[in-house]
């Protein structure tokens, strides 16, 4: 099973293929916000992918039109929620921990 390995904690937790990035970093007991449920339209799961990009999902459109709205994006930029983890293991970056915690 791919491993998800969240930052700045360093915490790691398996999880089957087809799991979000969102439901990784839940799942793992991290703060995340998700004011949408995961649809692509609040912007509050902004994170960086760092390592394993290309094994995940592709960006979709909406996830795209969100991204472009949100403030501090780069190239490493996902959605959480709509980051769909493949075969290979992933390293994302919390970027809101400060504040939810
Ligand atoms: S939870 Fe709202 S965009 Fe991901």
């Amino acid at each position: 099973m791919p491993v998800v390995t969240i930052q700045p904690s360093g915490k790691t937790i398996e999880v089957s293929i087809g799991t979000t990035l969102l439901a990784a970093v839940m799942k793992a007991g991290e703060a995340i916000a998700n004011k949408c449920q995961g649809k692509a339209e609040c912007g509050a799961c902004h994170i960086f992918v760092l390592e394993g990009r290309k094994g995940v999902s592709r960006t979709t459109p909406a996830e795209n039109a969100k991204l472009d709205s949100i403030v501090g994006v780069g190239s490493k930029s996902r959605l959480a929620c709509q980051v769909i983890v493949g075969e290979d293991d992933v390293t994302l970056e919390l970027l809101n921990f400060a504040s939810g915690r």
